[in-house]
């Protein structure tokens, strides 16, 4: 049996990924960082599949992370895949600029990972293990009031490509995952109309058949929506703009 740890698998699309992998006979450890949350997702889990563990960790403390990852590589079983989903997301409603907000996404969404990768990497070498990122089209290009959540997210793009090659010596697969917009707590903060929105399920399977099929580097999906957001990365900036300008006047 397999053991897959999933951070941020307390809610949405890192709480429907976990269902997906305990009803395909996987091994799976969720973590988060609010006791609540993470006993209320564990106590639906649990009826589902025996094979279900939680551990409280929060990704922005490296002690805790290293903590984690001994818990579970130590008395549960070596990790072969981590899914690390984790996130802050607190949309600006405007364009002002918002340093407390830069300040806790930077936390959370590039620190937060970067931990976890560090300490995932001193157990992973040399076992042909998997490290995957939930990342976000979001970050493929600027875009009008995401400056703090868009940034991190280009920032796990970035970081993902280089480990793609630096962790080859390390035989530790890398890759990343780019979702459309999906029905989560975190998207309920949305103010505009999501095209193309998904369930937590629907990427749940898709994450699935990405991170066990053939090897990819990038899982994206729904294939139209983050395609289309791929081309806009080659728009001149009067054209992206104009873009802009047509949907929300700015
Ligand atoms: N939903 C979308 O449309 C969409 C699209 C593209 C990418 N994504 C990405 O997909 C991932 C999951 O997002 P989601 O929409 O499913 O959001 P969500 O339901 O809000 O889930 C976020 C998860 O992260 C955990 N978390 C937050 N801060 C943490 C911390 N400091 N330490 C540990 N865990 C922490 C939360 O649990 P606690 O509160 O218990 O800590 C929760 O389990 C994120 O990386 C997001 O950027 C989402």
């Amino acid at each position: 049996m397999q053991t897959i740890w999933i951070t941020g698998g307390s809610s949405g699309i890192g709480f429907a990924v976990a269902r997906k992998f305990l009803k395909q006979n996987w091994r799976v450890v969720i973590s988060s960082s609010n006791k609540t949350k993470l006993d209320n997702a564990s106590k639906i889990l649990k009826k589902e599949s025996k094979n279900l563990y939680s551990i409280l960790c929060n990704i922005t403390n490296y002690e805790d992370v290293k903590k984690t990852v001994t818990r579970i590589e130590n008395e549960i079983s070596p990790i072969n895949l981590a899914l690390l989903g984790a996130a802050a997301y607190s949309p600006n409603k405007t364009q002002d600029f918002d340093l407390k907000n830069y300040e806790l996404l930077i936390d959370v969404n590039l620190k937060g990972t970067i931990n976890c990768i560090d300490v995932l990497k001193n157990f992973m070498k040399g076992r042909n293990n998997h490290i995957s990122v939930i990342s976000s089209p979001v970050g493929f290009r600027g875009m009008p009031t995401a400056g703090a959540y868009g940034m991190t997210k280009a920032a796990q793009l970035n970081l993902v490509e280089s480990l793609y090659f630096d962790f080859k010596k390390l035989n530790i697969k890398v890759s990343v995952i780019n979702p459309g917009f999906i029905d989560t707590d975190s998207t309920k903060l949305n103010s505009f109309k999501m095209p193309m929105l998904k369930s937590p399920e629907y990427a749940a399977h898709e994450i699935y058949k990405g991170l066990t099929g053939k090897y990819k580097f990038e899982i994206y999906f729904p294939f139209l929506l983050v395609f289309s957001v791929k081309i806009m990365r080659i728009l001149p900036l009067k054209l992206y703009s104009y873009f802009w300008k047509k949907l929300g006047n700015f």
